[in-house]
Formats: C-alpha cells, structure tokens, sequence
C-alpha cells in the first residue's frame, strides 16, 4: 500500500510573513487524514518555514538543489545546506526548471543522485508538453524522461524516489488533464518501473500528479488506482485550499 504524498510547491511566491503564516495555518489546519504533507518554499525561507512547522508532521522541501557538495559555484545551493534548515525532500526536474530555466536530463539526473546520497527524497518530475501530446509523442517524451533523469539508479534509490507527472499544458493553465489521461499516464510510468526494475518496486513508488490540482477535482484524480498523491501550485498558496486537497486524498486513498 503506497502512503499518499500531498506536496505544495510554493514556487517564486510569498514573502517571509506570508510564508510563515502560511505554514503556521497548515500546521492548525485539520488534516488529520492517513496522508504525507510536503511544503516547498523558497529557499530563502526554509528556514522560518521550518521553524514554524516543527513538530506539526509536516515536511519541508527544497524547489531544486545543485549537485556539488560545496565550493565556487555561485548562486547555487547545496543538499547539506538544505538538510541543515530540515529539508528532507527536494524537486527535481520541474517543468520550469526545463523549459524556462533550460536544465536537461543529464543535469537533472546528477541532481537527484546528489540528493538521495545526501538522504533527501528528490521529487522527479516528468511532463509532455502540449506539442508533445498533440503529436501523439507522450509516452515517447515521458519515457525519455525518466530514463534520462533517473539513470543508473539502483533499486533501493529509485525505491526512495517518488515520481511527479506534470504535464506542462496543465501547470497554471486551469486546465486540469482528466483523471483517465493522467491515470493513463501513471500507469505508463509504473510499467516503466516494472520494466527497468521489477513488479514489486513498480509497486512501491509513489507518483504524484501535479497540474492545476484544485480542492474541487483532488477526488476524482487521487481515487486513479496508480496516482498516489499531488504535487500542488496555485492552490497549496492558501492553507485552506490546500488542506482541502489533503482531505480528499486522504478520503480517496482510505
Ligand atoms: P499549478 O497547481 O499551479 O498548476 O502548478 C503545478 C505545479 O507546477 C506544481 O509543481
């Protein structure tokens, strides 16, 4: 039985007030649902955020994070520096770190070796983009994705991986893919497991969906037999809306 996974990704939002208000009314929220719950601020934040989640259950991640473990690389920052504020997961590959910031499988892929070595859980996100689907070319895309991203895992890393499908035309658009595309796609995902791996980690993986999740369609998405979670923009800003997702999965897995 996989463990659901609610993951907020923050993004470029908030200042320090608001984020820790924000983590502060999640960590009062009831949410008491058989369910893992994930904030990502950003990092310049981690730290108040941290502080006001701790003891509330709640895990905190990095939106991205370099592979070296220290020195002249400016700008960046390391997995030690990010577990020392209390990180324990990161994202990976997200979709704006691909096509707007320009980070490829190769460097994506060094991430998350970086991260699990340091004992972080990377978020691995995959994603078509709308030309992808449109020319039929997904499960091509998605595919060559994971195989780039996630190359030369041993079983026990990709074990302690979870997986994020996002396509890119559904991040911020509103338009959410139906709960059978992304089922779809998930069980895609989990045949690739199955395939580079074995049956019983296919079936240990969690992968999470992400692209405009809202309180009114977390349901419908979270009760697909091989999604196991969301990983959650627009609506992990409000603690309400967020919570609420976090409640519909918990009722969708129970
Ligand atoms: P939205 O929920 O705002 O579409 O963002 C999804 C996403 O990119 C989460 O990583």
């Amino acid at each position: 039985m996989r463990r659901p996974l609610i993951a907020g990704n923050w993004k470029m939002n908030l200042n320090r007030a608001d984020a820790v208000a924000l983590a502060k009314g999640l960590a009062d929220a009831d949410t008491s649902v058989d369910c893992d719950i994930l904030v990502c601020p950003s990092n310049v934040y981690l730290d108040a955020v941290s502080n006001a989640i701790s003891g509330s259950g709640i895990s905190i991640g990095a939106q991205d994070v370099y592979f070296e473990a220290s020195g002249a690389f400016t700008g960046e920052t390391s997995t030690s520096m990010i577990a020392d504020v209390g990180c324990t997961y990161v994202i990976l590959g997200h979709s704006e770190r691909r096509h707007v910031i320009g980070e490829c499988d190769m460097l994506i892929n060094k991430k998350v070796v970086s991260a699990l070595a340091a004992g972080l859980t990377p978020v691995l996100c995959v994603g078509e983009t709308l030309e992808d689907r449109e020319a039929g070319n997904t499960q091509k895309v998605v595919e060559s994705q994971f195989d780039g991203s996630l190359a030369g895992l041993t079983e026990d890393q990709i074990r302690k991986t979870v997986i994020a499908y996002e396509p890119v035309w559904a991040i911020g658009t509103g338009k959410t893919a139906s709960p059978e595309q992304a089922q779809e796609v998930h069980a895609d995902l989990r045949k690739l497991l199955a395939d580079r791996y074995n049956s019983e980690t296919s079936e240990t993986v969690r992968i999470l969906y992400g692209g405009s999740v809202k309180p009114a369609n977390a349901a419908d998405l979270m009760s697909q037999a091989d999604i196991d979670g969301a990983l959650v923009g627009g609506a992990s800003l409000k603690a309400d809306s967020f919570a609420a997702i976090i409640n519909a999965a918990g009722v969708a897995a129970a």
